[in-house]
């Protein structure tokens, strides 16, 4: 495993010659962030060796190295979930990868569920925290003492410093904006009524299917990371709304313009 992550950061070191300082990785629907970027390279997944594929609609699969605000970004549009079948290697399999190419902060998106009465649809979340309840740990296994530790400190798995950050311009530019924890299920079904009553219960505000894998390896390997969540449904024991894909897509869509704004403040802010 060791050996491939090498082989793939050289691969894309050999092309984009640069240290990012920034990695992003766009969750369901919010693939729009990518035309914010200047590219400089764009490296389809199929191109680069190693590299897992997508499977999912809203997925492309490219990796964008470019300009966003001033800061050298590298941006994967199109991420890896546990429920299409990857192991948690390969899910996480990028993030290692950004870290040997030196990039030290991590943000990520995502498209969730919420249980907290306060959201409402096309909402957006930063995480404060999160509760892994997905079936299979990241770091399972063997350590790779190259990359981090055994034991690996959770006590500030979203970094203060981005938050602050991205809080701040979300005043600045009068976006209403919410702090929660995330609750991380493998799905790929959405949640039972009595399921997100279970969420809310345990002390989520939100529950979706991807994120907590990638920002673990993140945290074994000592990166900063910042996520954004949008609302895309709501859901709780007294609420049986049907919620499809596509009304997940609607919802990001809606919400795009307050993500960009935030994820652009961030990469422009934060030193
Ligand atoms: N649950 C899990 N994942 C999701 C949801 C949800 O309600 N919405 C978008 N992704």
């Amino acid at each position: 495993m060791l050996e491939k992550i090498h082989e793939t950061a050289d691969f894309i070191r050999n092309i984009i010659q640069d240290t990012p300082d920034f990695a992003v990785v766009l969750g369901s629907g919010l693939g729009k962030l990518q035309n914010e970027v200047e590219p400089i390279h764009v490296l389809e997944y199929k191109d680069i060796p190693n590299f897992p594929q997508t499977t999912v609609a809203g997925h492309t699969g490219k990796l964008i190295y470019g300009i966003l605000e001033g800061k050298k970004v590298l941006m994967m549009s199109g991420r890896f979930h546990y429920y299409e079948g990857h192991s948690m290697e390969t899910v996480t399999f990028p993030i290692r990868v950004f870290h040997l190419l030196g990039i030290k902060n991590l943000a990520l998106s995502n498209a969730c569920g919420g249980v907290n009465p306060d959201y409402n649809i096309a909402d957006i979340v930063i995480l404060k925290d999160h509760i892994n309840m997905m079936p299979e740990h990241p770091l399972r296994g063997k350590n790779i003492d190259e990359l981090g530790p055994r034991f690996v400190d959770m006590s500030e798995p979203y970094n203060k410093k981005m938050i602050a950050t991205a809080e701040q311009t979300a005043a600045e530019n009068n976006i209403k904006i919410h702090q929660g924890i995330y609750v991380a299920l493998q799905g790929p079904t959405f949640e039972t009524p009595a399921e997100y009553g279970m969420i809310k219960a345990i002390g989520g505000d939100m529950v979706g299917m991807s994120t907590v894998p990638e920002v673990i390896a993140a945290r074994h390997m000592g990166m900063d990371v910042f996520c954004i969540s949008v609302i895309t449904d709501l859901g709780g024991p007294d609420i049986a709304f049907a919620v499809s894909h596509e009304e997940v897509l609607n919802a990001a869509n809606k919400a795009m313009p307050n993500v960009i704004a935030v994820v652009k403040g961030l990469i422009r802010n934060y030193q």
